[in-house]
């Protein structure tokens, strides 16, 4: 393999959520903070979206080493459970015995969360892949977000998934759980070249690398163009390449390699799809031209405000939208980037 001949203690690219690997971008960084806040102030339902392959599970992991021992976490990662499946599994993980009926279940569970809250201890559910649960199991979360004090949630959910999560908190049948949702947060591909290249420099020195520059600069730049930031699409194109590369006694991987790898594995670049490699890709499509766009802009209409944050997913502009209701998010994520959070390990 070609560990060795890198210079490297183990795979830097696998492809398992391995927490010892996270890098912190901006936005694994403002996620963590979300889920420190959500986690700190009681909040009852928080939801994490991200695109397949951003991190979701690897943050999940990451965190839950770290949570300190007042905190009793369920992790669910199965989302394909019947209900009784999924009563059996968090019941054994929160420790609640002597039930026989969904009824006794539910008292038992009640008194140890009351238990718990009752002496300061917190106790969290983390459903990850939460877009795949049934709408049976869902309606279970909706009643198990209902234990609570007068004045406090007793047990705290999480649910991440894909961004189809959105669509299934849209159902309209589940508009009672989507009402309880009280913190949303989104995790973002890589967003740039300059991000690719720390990401990739992060997992080599994790992996024991002694030089960071095993990938030339254009090969980072194509690496990201390719994979579109997303961390899992980056580990696949930087493996593969390290092979590729090995066998062909290249101790720098160039973008020529990446190429071959990423024409491959069908991972080249949308607009270089089908046409010739090296060539430029074109700008994104448009609809409208600049001058059009200037002239509904201009015109006021309903359009032009569209046009206006075209490129933007209606997540991030919700998260925009609602970036003024929440600055403790802000001061958290501030304070993780203080207290040296970001990137230990
Ligand atoms: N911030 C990060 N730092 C280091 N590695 C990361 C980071 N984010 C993702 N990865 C890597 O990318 C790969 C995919 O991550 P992960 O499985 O956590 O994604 P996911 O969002 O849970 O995907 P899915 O939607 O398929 O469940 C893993 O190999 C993981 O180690
Ligand atoms: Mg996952």
């Amino acid at each position: 393999m070609y560990r060795e001949f890198y210079g490297l203690k183990e795979l830097p690219f696998a492809l398992t959520p391995d927490p010892r690997f996270i890098y912190f971008t901006p936005s694994h960084t403002e996620v963590m903070a979300n889920l420190h806040y959500g986690i700190e102030s009681g909040k009852g339902l928080i939801v994490v979206a991200g695109e397949v392959g951003t991190g979701k599970t690897t943050i999940l992991r990451w965190m839950m080493q770290r949570l300190d021992r007042t905190v009793l976490v369920a992790y669910v990662f199965n989302p394909r459970l019947t209900v009784p499946e999924f009563y059996q599994h968090i019941t054994t993980l929160f420790d609640v015995k002597e039930w026989e009926t969904k009824s006794e279940l539910l008292i038992a569970l009640g008194k140890t969360l009351e238990s718990r809250h009752s002496r300061g201890l917190r106790t969290v559910l983390i459903i990850d892949e939460a877009q795949g649960l049934t709408p049976y199991v869902l309606e279970e979360i909706r009643l198990l977000s209902n234990f609570e004090s007068d004045t406090a949630k007793q047990l705290q959910i999480i649910l991440t998934g894909q961004p189809e999560l959105r669509d299934v908190l849209n159902n309209p049948d589940l508009r009672q759980l989507k009402q309880r949702v009280a913190l949303r947060c989104e995790i973002k591909a890589l967003p740039n070249v300059e991000e690719t290249e720390r990401y990739i420099s992060s997992r080599l020195l994790v992996a024991g690398a002694e030089r960071t520059d095993i990938f030339s600069p254009g090969a980072i730049d194509y690496i990201y163009r390719c994979s579109e930031g997303i961390p899992r699409q980056i580990n696949n194109l930087c493996d593969n390449s390290l092979l590729t590369g090995f066998a062909a006694g290249e101790e720098t991987i160039g973008r020529s390699i990446i190429e071959e790898v990423a024409d491959t594995f069908d991972m080249l670049p949308r607009g270089d799809r089908g046409s010739q490699m090296n060539e430029e890709r074109e700008a994104p499509a448009r609809i409208f031209t600049a001058a059009g766009r200037a002239e509904l802009w201009a015109a006021g209409t309903e359009a032009s405000a569209h046009l206006q944050t075209e490129g933007a997913s209606p997540l991030a502009m919700r998260e925009e939208s609602n970036k003024g209701t929440t600055p403790e998010v802000d001061e958290v994520g501030a304070a993780f980037r203080r207290s040296g959070l970001m990137g230990e390990r």
